[in-house]
């Protein structure tokens, strides 16, 4: 029996609340997720891909069927390189959407093989983002319930230097 694959793509700077649902619910369908960090993303990154890597494998260190990873360049080449046919994407709101189906449009022009599969928010996490979390925690606030324990004390140890 093959074992099905999926991959969670994202710039996860810093990975939220609404990242790690979508994830964690993805791993019911699969025998094994790769979340795959996007090394270059047109963002300005506040985490290097090593630091992203770093929460990520510490938020799912108790998952085995969970794997973190980073790619450069194009992701539908990155699917092509370690042989995984499908994407899993979360959407919160009508604006998402319309992004992700640019995206899906433009990667399955490059890889026809590949197929994308969505998830709705669940309703708390549809307000959250990268940057609000990020602007929260850099004017004093707290994420608590936005993000794991992790990515607020290296939002602090950032906002320290
Ligand atoms: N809950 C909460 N927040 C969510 C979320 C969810 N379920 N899903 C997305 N977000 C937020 C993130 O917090 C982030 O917020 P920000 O805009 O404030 O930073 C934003 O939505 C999207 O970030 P993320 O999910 O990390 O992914 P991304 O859209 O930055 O990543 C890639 C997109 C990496 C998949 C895409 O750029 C890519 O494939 N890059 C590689 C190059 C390539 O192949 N380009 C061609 C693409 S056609």
């Amino acid at each position: 029996m093959s074992t099905k694959i999926a991959i969670c793509p994202g710039s996860f700077d810093p990975p939220t609340d609404g990242h790690i649902n979508i994830i964690k619910r993805a791993r019911k369908q699969f025998d094994k997720i790769i979340v795959a960090i996007a090394k270059n993303t047109s963002k300005n990154t506040i985490f290097t891909t090593e630091e992203r890597i770093e929460m990520l494998r510490e938020i799912f260190k108790k998952c085995k069927d969970i794997e973190v990873d980073s790619f450069d360049g194009l992701l539908v080449d990155y699917c092509r390189k370690i042989g995984c046919h499908t994407l899993v994407r979360g959407i919160r709101n009508m604006s998402d959407y319309e992004y992700e189906f640019q995206m899906a449009l433009a990667n399955k022009t490059l890889y026809p093989e590949l197929e994308f599969i969505y998830l709705m928010t669940e309703g708390q996490y549809s307000h959250l983002s990268s940057s609000i979390i990020k602007e929260l925690i850099m004017l004093g606030g707290t994420s608590a319930g936005m993000c794991h324990p992790i990515v607020e004390k290296k939002l602090k140890e950032k906002l320290k230097k």
